[in-house]
Formats: structure tokens, sequence, C-alpha cells
């Protein structure tokens, strides 16, 4: 499983024909839940939608990217296992790794395994293996991601069809996500992002960030970011945040997450059905135009 060749990751991609052809032949839609900064929200954001989007239809992984600090399980109150070490050491099968609930499958990271800890693993190249070998399963692949601009969360993020970069109204937040998105785009040729702002106070702060951002990277980047919408930020308990995010199924919370899935969804059957008609793409996307919610 681990037979990726060594070469810089953007050649690598490039080498490998996966980042701009990859859309022609996979089946699921993988999005990278990246940020730059820790603690803005990833993996609450990760979850709910993934949640989301498998209540919808979708046959949904949810791959967490967080390999030794894993926390999609402790936020799903799942138990902590070793299975990703237990996979990638080949000890145990892919499908064995899966926590399974309907159409929702997570693979967990462990949680300070010593065994991860002392293996030097090449993580991004383990992951597109992965992704390379269930894509055809899934209708959507969500990646977790670490916090950290490495290079392995950014080869992942440009191997992704789309970035959900999650932005915190604080500057440093601020000043984070540009600087992976100036990244991506120098090393990866990425040029695209969507922008998620978590932890929002008021509409004009909401509606400031949005213009800030959006202005500040196509001026000085050239590059587009697609808006998906805020999150309020909730004056909850701090452990209490994430059960309010997954079990209150009327609070507004809850209904505004279902309307940010429902727009990304619907963005993309836009983008499907507009392709249909587009030249020199004949089969591409048969399975699109299925993606109804
Ligand atoms: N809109 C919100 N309002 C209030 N609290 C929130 C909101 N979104 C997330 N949180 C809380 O913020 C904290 C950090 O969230 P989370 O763990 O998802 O961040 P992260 O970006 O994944 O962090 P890391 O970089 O460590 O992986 C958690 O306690 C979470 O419950
Ligand atoms: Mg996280």
């Amino acid at each position: 499983m681990l037979s990726l060749k060594k070469s810089s990751p953007s050649d690598w991609l490039v080498s490998q024909n996966k980042y701009q052809s990859k859309k022609t032949r996979s089946k699921a839609k993988t999005i990278s839940i990246t940020a730059g900064k820790g603690g803005v929200g990833k993996t609450s954001v990760a979850v709910k939608m993934a949640r989301l989007m498998a209540d919808s239809g979708y046959k949904v992984l949810l791959l967490d990217c967080d390999t030794n600090l894993s926390n999609t399980v402790v936020k799903l109150g799942l138990p902590i296992t070793n299975y990703f070490y237990e996979l990638v050491s080949a000890q145990r099968e892919f499908d064995d790794c899966l926590h399974k609930d309907g159409n929702l499958h997570l693979l967990s990271g462990c949680n300070g395994s010593i065994d991860m800890f002392n293996k030097s693993l090449e993580i991004d190249r383990i992951i597109i293996d992965i992704l390379v070998n269930h894509e055809r399963d899934y209708d959507y692949i969500l990646l977790d991601c670490p916090a950290g601009i490495t290079k392995e969360t950014l080869t992942l993020n440009a191997y992704s069809d789309y970035r959900f970069v999650v932005v915190t109204p604080d500057k440093s937040s601020v000043t984070d996500s540009y600087s992976l998105i100036k990244i991506l785009n120098k090393e990866f040729g990425v040029n695209d992002n969507h922008l998620l702002i978590n932890k929002v106070s008021s509409e004009p702060q909401y509606q400031r960030m949005v213009k800030t951002l959006s202005e500040t990277v196509e001026t000085f980047l050239k590059c587009r970011l697609h808006i998906l919408g805020g999150v309020k930020f909730e004056d909850a308990p701090v452990d209490q945040f994430d059960s309010c995010l997954l079990e209150q199924e009327n609070s507004s919370l809850h209904k505004n997450f279902v309307k940010l899935v429902r727009k990304f969804t619907e963005e993309i059957e836009g983008r499907a059905a507009a392709d249909e008609y587009a030249p020199f793409t004949n089969s591409r996307h048969e399975q699109d135009v299925r993606f109804t919610i």
C-alpha cells in the first residue's frame, strides 16, 4: 500500500496527474477541512458536515488526518483505537478499521500512539493512497486536517477537489489562513478555496471578514474565495459545544449547518450540470447528476 515514489509534493501531484484530472475519474468528491491555525473549529465542522451529508443519503467517509492526535472519535464519543497504525503497518484491513454509522464511515487516527510516533511515515502519501483505493466507494470524502502548514497537510489540501478554509475573526486566524492559501497557490497552483467563517459574533463582523479576505486574496494572490457562510459563536460551556452541535436537531446552529451543506451540494450539482455541456468532457461525471439533496 505504501508504494508512492519520492519527489517534491507538487511535482509528484503533477506526475501522478491527480490534481488536475482526478475529477474525470473519481467518484467521491474530496474535501479538505483546513485552516492553518489550530482550534478554529475544523474538526467540529468536519464532523457535523459529514453527519449531515450522510443523513441526506450520501455515502461519506470522514478521514481524520490528525493521525496521532485524532479528535473525531473524541467528539463523536467513540472509543479510541490504534487502527490507523494497524492499517499502515498492514496488520488490519481498511474495512476493519472503520467506525460505521449508517452512511457515515469514520477512519480515525490514533491518539498518542508510541508506535505511530516512532514510525516515520509519509502521511500525505499514505492518505492519498487510501483515497485512490476507496474513492469509488463514497460520494464524499472529508479530510479533517491538522493545524499547521506542513508539506503533508498542504499536499492533501491540494489533492482534494475542494478546500473549506475555516477562519475565526481573530487576526492570527486570518493571517494563518492567508498564509495557507498563499502557499497552496504558489507551491501547488491551487487558485480556488471555500471560506467558512466560524465563531462569528455579529452580521457586520461576518460581512467585514468576507470582504477583507476575498479582496485580499483576489488582489494579492489572484485567487478566488467561494463563500460557504458563517457560523455564530455559541456561548456554551467549552465542553458542551460539540454535543449541542451534534445532538440538537432543532437549534438554529443545526439549521445553519443544513443550509451550508445544501448550498455546497447544490453548487456542485450546478457545476455538474454545466459540465454536461462543456467540450472535451464526454463521459465526465456520470455520477454527479445524481447528487441531489
Ligand atoms: N461556533 C462555535 N462556537 C463555540 N465554540 C466552538 C464553535 N466551533 C467550535 N467550537 C469549539 O472550539 C474548540 C475547537 O474546535 P475544534 O476542535 O473543532 O478545532 P480544530 O480547528 O479542529 O482544532 P485543532 O487544530 O486542535 O484540530 C472546541 O472546543 C469546539 O467545541
Ligand atoms: Mg481538529
